[in-house]
């Protein structure tokens, strides 16, 4: 018979907890730290104008991302006027409630219909170059000159749509008929970050910085937390424990877990988003930063190969009970202060990277394992446009 020596009592305890460390040390594949082997990247990936372009339209029309926060359409008849990826997009809340999304174009001759977010009170407005009137959903209403026009062509005549939704404080855009609604889009990452009931929350902060360096290095920068104890020494260093990062690829999103010190260990088997700083990476350029409590999420929008347009928002949850309304939001400015500090010492390394991104002297960059996330980011990157040019 093979049976097993019994263990003598006072040895249990030891083991268990040799065993919980040897877990640590060495977590099953599912679990590891840092889940990719090393990579390389061309330097060029990051300077050639027409990868920039085909990843404009393999990528950028073909996402989800955020593109304002909820409240900025409060009332029926407030428009956001969003441009970004050259672009223009009014966002319209309705009469009924809803939201409508367009593209800010004329179907006459091209004009640009409205020049800035506000509110249209009439719920009509009016082309600035020859008058066609349009609703708030984007519909012709009415042609000067109707008679002039051949007829067929007015027929249902509207600014073109596009797909928008509500979802977690924000409303998203996709530019493209071809992608899955958002939830499956967002597929784990939106189950991951459906915990904090982003509907309860609302932007009190906002954030815009614009960078002089390609949109996929500011991505790569939020994405790995190594660069802590050096561009961040002493506003992040001392309290985010980030060699204990633990890096989840889902693509085509990917998330890490970054404890805190002094708060993490305490917080004993609580759920890892109430204990650990949980920063998100929607693809292609979303990034939320969850704190139980509040969060920051920024947006990172190519403009040329050479520049990106980095915006960001504080979203802040109710007040927790006994916390005065006053105390909560000083609470959160201070947060957000700091937040601000982190992203201009980011911006600085950008900008410096900027300068020497076209250098005879940058050939190749590496990813490490703890840059797992900037591996998996890369690829996939690369397989949407290789799939869009096949
Ligand atoms: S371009 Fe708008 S009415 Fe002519
Ligand atoms: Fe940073």
């Amino acid at each position: 018979m093979n049976e097993r020596t019994p263990v003598p009592e006072g040895l249990t305890e030891q083991m268990k907890h040799l065993e919980a460390e040897a877990a640590r040390a060495f977590p099953t594949p599912a679990e590891k730290q840092y889940p990719l082997p090393p990579s390389v990247v061309d330097a060029s990936d990051y300077t050639d104008p027409n990868l920039f372009d085909r990843e404009m339209k393999a990528i950028f029309h073909h996402s989800w991302f955020p593109v304002c926060p909820t409240v900025d359409l409060r009332n029926p008849r407030d428009y956001v006027v969003w441009d970004r990826l050259q672009q223009s997009i009014v966002i319209a809340r309705l009469d009924d409630g809803s939201i409508a999304a367009w593209h800010n174009v004329c179907q006459h001759r091209g004009a640009r219909l409205l020049k800035e977010s506000g509110s249209c009170k009439g719920g009509r407005f009016a082309c600035p170059w020859h008058g066609l009137q349009y609703d708030l959903s984007g519909i012709v209403k009415a042609v000067p000159l109707k008679e002039s026009f051949d007829a067929a062509r007015l027929e249902g005549l509207r600014a073109p749509a596009v797909r928008a939704t509500e979802w977690g404080s924000f409303i998203w855009l996709c530019l493209s008929d071809d992608v899955p609604e958002l939830e499956p889009y967002l597929g784990a990452v939106g189950e991951e970050l459906s915990f904090y009931g982003l509907d309860r929350f609302e932007t009190r902060f906002r954030y815009e910085i614009e960078l002089n360096a390609n949109w996929k290095v500011v991505v790569d920068a939020f994405n790995e937390t190594w660069h802590v104890p050096f561009t961040h020494s002493v506003t992040l260093g001392k309290f985010v424990l980030w060699r204990d990062a633990h890096l989840r690829i889902t693509p085509p999103h990917s998330w890490m877990t970054l404890p805190l010190k002094g708060f993490t260990d305490r917080m004993g088997d609580a759920d890892h988003r109430l204990k650990n700083i949980c920063h998100y990476t929607a693809f292609p350029n979303t990034v939320f930063s969850c704190f139980p409590t509040h969060l920051q999420t920024w947006n990172v929008w190519p403009v040329s190969v050479d520049k990106t347009i980095m915006t960001a928002w504080g979203v802040v949850g109710p007040a927790p009970e006994g916390v005065s309304e006053d105390d909560w939001q000083a609470q959160n400015q201070r947060d957000w202060d700091h937040f601000v500090a982190v992203s201009a010492e980011d911006a600085a390394v950008l900008n410096d990277w900027g300068t020497v991104s076209h250098s005879l002297g940058a050939k190749q960059y590496m990813f490490n394992t703890a840059e797992s996330r900037l591996t998996a980011f890369h690829q996939e990157v690369a397989r949407r446009v290789a799939a869009a040019t096949s």
